[in-house]
């Protein structure tokens, strides 16, 4: 997944997303990847991603590794 950091959610060419991704709004970084992988869809209402990660040492680790990785 890199490029995601500075990415606007539901973008990335020929992905399939739901509608609910696609008019988010959202702009990834780590304060909305933090929210969203607490609880995705309290944050994005309808998405398809059902996987939450509710331990915030777990996510903080994620989200380091995902902001190392440079754009596309
Ligand atoms: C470290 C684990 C994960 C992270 C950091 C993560 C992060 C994300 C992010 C940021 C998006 C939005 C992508 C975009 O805007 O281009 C997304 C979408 C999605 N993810 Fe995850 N994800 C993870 C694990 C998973 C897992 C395990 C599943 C399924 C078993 C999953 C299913 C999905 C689906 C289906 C979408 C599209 C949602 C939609 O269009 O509503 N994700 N994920």
């Amino acid at each position: 997944m890199s490029g995601l950091i500075g990415r606007p959610a539901g973008t990335v060419e020929g992905a399939t997303y739901s509608n609910a991704m696609r008019s988010s709004g959202i702009t990834w970084d780590s304060q909305t990847l933090d929210t969203f992988l607490t609880a995705p869809g309290r944050m994005v209402g309808g998405t398809r991603m059902t996987v939450a990660i509710p331990n915030a040492t777990q996510r903080a680790a994620i989200i380091q590794y995902l902001e190392s990785q440079p754009a596309d």
